[in-house]
């Protein structure tokens, strides 16, 4: 749904409860994370909703506000957490293990509010995670029998935690490739299909379907076909409800969306990009699995024509050899490791070459995209803003679309639509960068 200039939100008022399917590494790194900040252990690093500011007027007004200021978003205080997982860890168990936090500094003062996070079982079937199997699932006669016990969970959440609205993120693992079939054309061969347990709906999917009914909007944050649907969509749009996703943009192509663009403002040639990453989590794990690494393969490997263009410059980029790898190593845990070996091409194609050698932590990256997203979501659906949130590219590997439109990769001009679309709710002028001897 097009956003009026100068919308009505609705106030943040009451609870926001923040519901995670699959409470791993990056779940427990995200909801200790703001458990530490709101008991001033830890700073809320990485997250825009929190540090960032935005510019309002010309640059002579010397108006810089704080962007969790500027618009109506939740305060931390208000947020309470829910998921869902295969494996009947609380989060502070999940955390333990996850290995991301440490276990005196960070997790021990919150040991008690972790505790008490228990995951509700989940919507699994190995086919779509090969890797993994857990035993707190549900049963069900059918897909859709399932889809209903969890819309009865969000209920039973809501009313238990007090909340006065709710959203989803998908932190679950990566499920097997697959691309959208007949039954995710409509709602209604969706909804057919969930009563006949068709094979091609997935665990996500049913998640996001569930999620949508009762009213919460829902955003992906791994690379597996979910909420990209036709069916899903129309579902969002029914329910004027928004969504958003793919694939948190966290350690290595965040470098790419950050490198690109410059080496394309500079018009310097591209041969070639090696990327490859030596990761030992439970990701890593599931990742190993081909199929799974083929999700992740896509959405990482679409970023970089759609920021080089390489119909507009084939001089330039028209013949790029572009790989990604990622590969399972337990002794890393979540500290994961990538490499990219860059070949520039500049002034008369003289080669040059770029290493990059990032030592990230996967999950310190991601646990502020979570935040950010939820608190965004939670927003636009106060702002009566439905279907894809293209303003939300700016976290993700694979930004949702409309149909016919290419992505937008390029992390600056994300960053410029994001906060423009904020400015856009406000009734502000949007931030051109023209020069002040143009204005009238
Ligand atoms: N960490 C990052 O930087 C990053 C970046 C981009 C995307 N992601 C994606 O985020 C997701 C979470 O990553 P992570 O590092 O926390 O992985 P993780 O393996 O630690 O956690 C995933 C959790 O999901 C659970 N799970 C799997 N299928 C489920 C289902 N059907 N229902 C409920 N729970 C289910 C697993 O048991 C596990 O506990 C993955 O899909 C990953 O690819 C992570």
């Amino acid at each position: 749904m097009a956003l009026k200039k100068g919308v009505n939100v609705k106030p943040a008022a009451g609870k926001l409860g923040i519901l995670l399917p699959g409470m791993g590494a990056v779940a427990t790194t995200f909801i200790a994370g703001v458990q530490a900040i709101r008991k001033g252990i830890g700073k809320p690093i990485g997250s825009l909703t929190q540090l960032g500011h935005i510019r309002i007027g010309k640059r002579t007004d010397d108006n810089n506000q704080r962007i969790n200021e500027y618009v109506s978003l939740a305060k931390l205080d208000d947020i309470v957490f829910g998921g869902w997982d295969i494996f009947p860890d609380n989060a502070y168990q999940a955390a333990i293990r996850a290995g991301v936090l440490d276990e005196h500094k960070h997790l021990a003062p919150l040991k008690k509010d972790l505790e008490a996070i228990k995951p509700m079982p989940a919507v699994f079937e190995q086919k779509w995670v090969k890797k993994l199997d857990g035993p707190n699932v549900k049963k069900g006669t059918s897909k859709m029998h399932l889809a209903e016990q969890v819309m009865e969970d969000i209920k039973t959440f809501k009313e238990t935690h007090g909340c006065d609205r709710l959203v989803a993120v998908w932190c679950g693992s990566t499920e097997v490739y697959r691309t959208p079939s007949d039954v995710h054309s409509t709602l209604a061969k969706f909804e057919d299909g969930l009563r006949a347990s068709h094979d091609d709906i997935a665990p996500s999917q049913i998640y996001a379907y569930a999620c949508l009914k009762m009213g919460v909007p829902y955003a992906n944050g791994a690379p597996n076909l979910s909420v990209d649907t036709g069916a899903l969509l129309e579902l969002a749009r029914k329910q004027g409800l928004p969504i958003t996703g793919k694939d948190f943009k966290t350690g290595q192509t965040l470098m790419k969306t950050i490198l690109a663009p410059g080496f394309k403002a500079r018009m310097l040639g591209l041969e070639g990009w090696y990327s490859t990453n030596i990761l030992g989590n439970r990701d890593g794990e599931v990742l190993d699995d081909p199929e799974s690494f083929k999700s992740k393969e896509v959405t990482k490997l679409g970023v970089i024509d759609h920021i080089l263009q390489p119909k507009l410059y084939p001089d330039l980029y028209g013949n790029i050899s572009h790989v990604v790898r990622i590969n399972y190593y337990p002794p890393r845990g979540d500290n994961k490791e990538g490499w990219d070996n860059i070949d520039i091409v500049g002034w008369l194609g003289y080669p040059m070459q770029i290493k990059v050698n990032f030592l990230c932590r996967d999950s310190i990256l991601a646990a502020p995209i979570v935040l950010d997203l939820a608190l965004f979501m939670d927003f636009a659906a106060r702002a009566g803003m439905s279907g894809i949130q293209e303003w939300l590219s700016f976290y993700w590997k694979s930004p949702m679309t409309p149909e016919g439109l290419y992505p937008e990769h390029d992390l600056f001009i994300q960053l410029m639509k994001l906060k423009n679309t904020l400015r856009y709710t406000k009734g502000d002028e949007l931030i051109t960068h023209l020069g002040a001897e143009y204005y009238d």
